[in-house]
């Protein structure tokens, strides 16, 4: 895997000319924010990017770059994408586009727009708010029948290559965006691709220098995949919670290689049990921030989990959530 400071392309890749990023170390800090400043949560609508390409227009970007980021190994083909758009699709993290597969369907009708979370800041991977990247997996089952299907869209993202023209519609989704707070808490649990908005939120706050937004609080990300090989963007994350110990942690949640102390599989729900008393806490104080993002499966465990936290305390979790999700304090994009 070529994710050497948190960037996907290592030497695989022909970026030349584009000398928008400047380093003085591994972990890659951008200079400058180019794009203009725009806070997320408490946002008015109309100061955030919405929808200004339509599925039925879309903007046809340029694809830069196309990685698979999983070991061989690892169930399935994840992939790392980083689109051209030159600046005519701004952006802001935790938003999603809308990828529009070539083709039509089997009723002879235009493949329907799908939607990707976005994986980079609005900078985008190149620090010049030209390009936005995608953590895509091919999907591949076997029918009733036993017959391999694969699904239209993510296979057609799989096999773009540097060069390929994609359709691209958007900017999408609210729900997402970061707390405006820089000394918030923000839990981030994902499983899978669901660590694509997440990427987003910390590179924003420990791979850039932005003017605007000095992340001083904590950020604390557990993320669930199958095996080790499955990890994503393993090798970025654990050097920004080893240089900002008291601003990030990560916590990897591995279901097919480690077990709780029950002996069940570790699940995300699993591991944050674990800090029990701490998670319990941070979810008390009113600058804390949780978003789920990927398998809609791991919804109602994460529930279990919280209210029995809660209700060891006397205290109702349904009830509690309901105020965090009044507050924007509970995010959840699950699929
Ligand atoms: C807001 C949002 C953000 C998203 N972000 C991402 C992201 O960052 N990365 C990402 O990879 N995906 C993401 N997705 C999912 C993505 O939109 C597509 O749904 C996904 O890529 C599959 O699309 P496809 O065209 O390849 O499959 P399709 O051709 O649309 O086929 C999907 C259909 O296949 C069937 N199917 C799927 N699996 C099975 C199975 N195991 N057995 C039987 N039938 C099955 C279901 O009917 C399913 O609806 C996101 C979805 C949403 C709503
Ligand atoms: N914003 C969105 O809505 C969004 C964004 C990105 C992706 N997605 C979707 O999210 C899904 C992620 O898929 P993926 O293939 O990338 O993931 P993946 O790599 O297969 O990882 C999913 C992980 O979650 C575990 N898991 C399964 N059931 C769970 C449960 N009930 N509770 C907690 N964890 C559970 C899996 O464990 P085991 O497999 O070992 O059981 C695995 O470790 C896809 O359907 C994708 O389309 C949605």
């Amino acid at each position: 895997m070529a994710f050497v400071g948190g960037f996907a392309l290592g030497s695989k890749t022909s970026f030349t000319g584009q000398n928008v990023r400047t380093r003085s170390s591994n972990v890659g800090v951008l200079k400058s924010r180019v794009a203009p400043v725009m806070m997320a949560h408490g946002l008015d609508k109309s100061q955030i990017p919405l929808n200004l390409f339509r599925p039925n227009a879309p903007y046809e970007a340029t694809v830069l770059y196309n990685n698979k980021i999983v070991g061989e190994d690892a169930p399935g083909d994840t992939r790392h994408l980083v689109f051209q758009h030159d600046g005519n699709v701004p952006y802001l993290e935790g938003q999603s586009i809308g990828v529009i597969p070539p083709g039509v369907d089997a009723k002879g009708k235009p493949q329907r727009v799908r939607l990707y979370s976005i994986a980079s800041t609005a900078l985008g991977d190149f620090g010049d708010s030209k390009t936005v990247s995608l953590c895509v997996k091919r999907l591949v089952y076997n029918d009733e029948d036993g017959n391999e299907v694969k699904g239209v869209c993510s296979n057609h993202i799989c096999d773009l290559a540097p060069g390929d023209k994609v359709k691209i519609s958007g900017p999408v989704g609210t729900a997402m965006l970061m707390p405006a707070d820089p000394d918030a808490t923000i839990i981030m649990l994902g499983t899978g691709t669901g660590i694509a908005p997440f990427r987003g939120f910390i590179r924003r706050a420990f791979a850039e220098d932005n003017p605007d937004y000095k992340f001083n609080g904590l950020m604390w990300l557990f993320l669930g995949v199958p095996t080790s090989s499955s990890l994503l963007y393993q090798e970025e994350f654990e050097e920004f919670a080893h240089k900002r110990p008291d601003n990030f942690k990560v916590d990897w949640c591995i279901s097919r290689e480690q077990t709780d102390k029950d002996g069940n599989k570790m699940y995300i729900q699993n591991r944050m049990s674990e800090y029990a008393e701490q998670i319990y806490e941070l979810f008390k104080k009113p600058n804390t921030y949780v978003y789920m993002c990927g398998l809609k499966g791991m919804e109602p465990g994460i529930d279990d989990c919280m209210a029995s936290l809660f209700e060891a305390d006397g205290l109702d979790w349904k009830e509690y959530r309901r105020q965090m999700k009044k507050e924007k304090r509970w995010e959840v994009e699950t699929y």
